[in-house]
């Protein structure tokens, strides 16, 4: 089954570049990604595998379930999988919405850059809470695009971000939600929530991080919306292109580049 509500598809190139998010973002997200031994863990919503690969490493005395909605991102996540020998993860296609697995059946589950693309990420939240054994734990990982600043400062580039905003909220879903994690954890009725906002600062002494998440991550996801956006109108296409060359002037060795992604972790009672 295929997810067309998803915006950034499944094209190889979005592949590559949630493969390049997750390596370059490995340290500032996942450092404290570890679970109790033995655990035995539901990723909801793994897409292609870019954050299984990490966290199953980490965790390798616990097993996962990852699944998504995608069929063609779980065939390659699988493929991950036997070409990385991870062999404490098992694939599968299943729907947020719609889970069938028994009522407390996970101890921990992880969802990362998933709730962004919900039409009603408060129901997925009460779904996961209901396969989450009592005492276990939940983690959330999401960005948050209204965190975004950067030297030179361009209008047009905040404009060719705000397509990605207005291209996902048509869709259903929210570029800005990492701000909205905590009510969201609070209406599902986790407790002990614990937000953290983890910066992502990048400057010309940053060298991993320049390519990695200025150009490969952050620039090339909203590079990918722009045929899109110029064929709704949303933007001319000489303001769009403008914009995305200010954000790749950001890489620029006297630019500079910010973003804020936040991680929410709570216990269900
Ligand atoms: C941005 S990708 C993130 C993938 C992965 N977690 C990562 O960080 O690389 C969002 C994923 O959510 C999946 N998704 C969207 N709606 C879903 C649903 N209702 N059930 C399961 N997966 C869903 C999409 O298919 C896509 O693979």
């Amino acid at each position: 089954m295929e997810n067309k509500l998803y915006v950034h598809g499944y094209s190889n190139r979005e592949t590559l570049r949630l493969n390049d998010q997750a390596a370059t973002l490995d340290d500032i997200i996942h450092s404290d990604t570890i679970f109790p031994k033995g655990s035995h863990i539901l990723e909801a919503g793994c897409g292609v595998g870019a954050q299984t690969k990490i966290i199953a490493l980490k965790n390798p005395d616990s097993t996962f379930l990852s699944i998504d909605i995608s069929d063609e991102s779980i065939a390659e996540a699988k493929l991950m999988a036997k070409h990385t020998d991870i062999k404490n993860v098992q694939f599968e296609q299943a729907d947020l919405y719609n889970l069938f697995y028994e009522d407390e059946t996970f101890d921990c589950v992880i969802v990362c850059f998933v709730l962004e693309h919900l039409k009603n990420p408060a129901q997925v939240l009460s779904e996961l809470k209901r396969v989450l054994k009592k005492g276990g734990t939940i983690v959330a990982i999401e960005g948050d695009h209204g965190s975004t600043f950067f030297y030179p400062h361009s209008i047009k580039a905040h404009k060719a971000i705000d397509c990605q905003v207005q291209l996902q909220k048509q869709k259903g879903g929210n570029s800005n939600i990492g701000r909205e994690l905590f009510p969201l954890f609070q209406s599902a009725g986790f407790e002990n929530t614990v937000i953290s906002p983890r910066m992502v600062y990048v400057d010309a002494s940053r060298h991993n991080l320049v390519e990695g998440f200025i150009k490969n991550t952050f620039t090339a996801m909203i590079e990918g919306v722009g045929e899109q956006a110029i064929r709704e109108g949303i933007i001319d296409k000489q303001t769009f292109e403008k914009g995305i060359k200010d954000l790749y002037r950001t890489a620029e060795p006297d630019g500079v580049f910010s973003y804020t992604f936040f991680k929410g972790i709570g216990t269900k009672k």
